[in-house]
């Protein structure tokens, strides 16, 4: 860690990419960790546009707690050292895959949502919008597999987050892509590094010369194209708190 801490105080713009793994830390199951969403059967499916078109409730039944109980999570210590990082001065933004908004929840300003959020939903049918609190309260008291429907239409509200299928968001991306590019250091954590396009922002930062530090349980595949791997997250957030 020393190396990298090292890495951090010497960069002239830091970027970090995100994933699911340093929401474990709050108590968010991850998707492809030992205890991963993706190990149910069929749970690919949840966030797939085609399934979502032909039974909204699949995604409605997998993500009640997921999603619409995020209400109840809190940033954990690597939310919290990021948010650190950029108070002083020292990180130039972050890219995340992650939907739980927990990011902008402990304070980060520069956050690229790169898979989308679900703070805003649209309608299937009509395009009729609904924000997070809208559908929370539409979900209430209802049984797991009940869709929210536009009033106008009567078409399921999907939300904004990128499903299998989608184009991911244009501005989020262009700007993440950007990020990346620009950055002399790149810190990735909690990601496996399978999911494309998100993946490759890393190899943009290594394309154009910067350095990628990679913090994650698992191997991922750019590894051995990485100055370090440590496989311990906590350990990465004591360590960027005390800068
Ligand atoms: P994954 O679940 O694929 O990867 C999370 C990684 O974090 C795994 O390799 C875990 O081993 C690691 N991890 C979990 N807890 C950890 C801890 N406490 N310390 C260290 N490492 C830990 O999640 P993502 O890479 O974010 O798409 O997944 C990418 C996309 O796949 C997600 O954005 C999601 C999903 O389909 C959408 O939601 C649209």
């Amino acid at each position: 860690m020393e190396r990298l801490v090292k890495a951090i105080k010497g960069s002239r713009s830091l970027a970090v990419l995100t994933g699911a793994g340093i929401s474990t830390l709050c108590g968010i199951p991850d998707f492809r960790g030992p205890q991963g969403l993706y190990k149910q059967p069929d749970a690919e499916r949840i966030f797939d546009i085609d399934w979502f078109d032909r039974d909204p409730s699949i995604y409605y039944r997998g993500c009640r707690s997921l999603v619409y109980g995020l209400k109840d999570f809190t940033p954990g210590p690597v939310h919290k050292a990021l948010k650190h990082l950029e108070d002083i001065g020292k990180l130039a933004g972050i890219a995340t895959q992650n939907i739980d908004m927990l990011h902008q929840k402990a304070g980060s300003s520069v956050v690229y949502e790169v898979h989308g959020s679900p703070l805003l939903h649209h309608c299937r049918g009509c395009g009729n919008e609904a924000t997070f609190s809208e559908i929370c309260t539409m979900l209430e008291g209802k049984d797991a597999s009940f869709v929210p429907r536009c009033p106008e239409c009567g078409s399921a509200y999907k939300p904004d987050i990128t499903f299998f299928g989608e184009a991911l968001p244009e501005e989020a991306f262009r700007a993440a892509q950007h990020l990346a590019a620009t950055a002399d250091v790149m810190i990735v954590l909690g990601t496996s590094l399978t999911v494309f396009p998100a993946a490759g922002l890393p190899v943009a930062t290594l394309h154009s010369g910067g350095k990628v530090f990679i913090v994650n349980a698992q191997p991922t595949s750019l590894d051995a194209q990485a100055i370090a791997h440590y496989p311990d997250l906590l350990e990465f957030a004591q360590a960027a708190s005390s800068i």
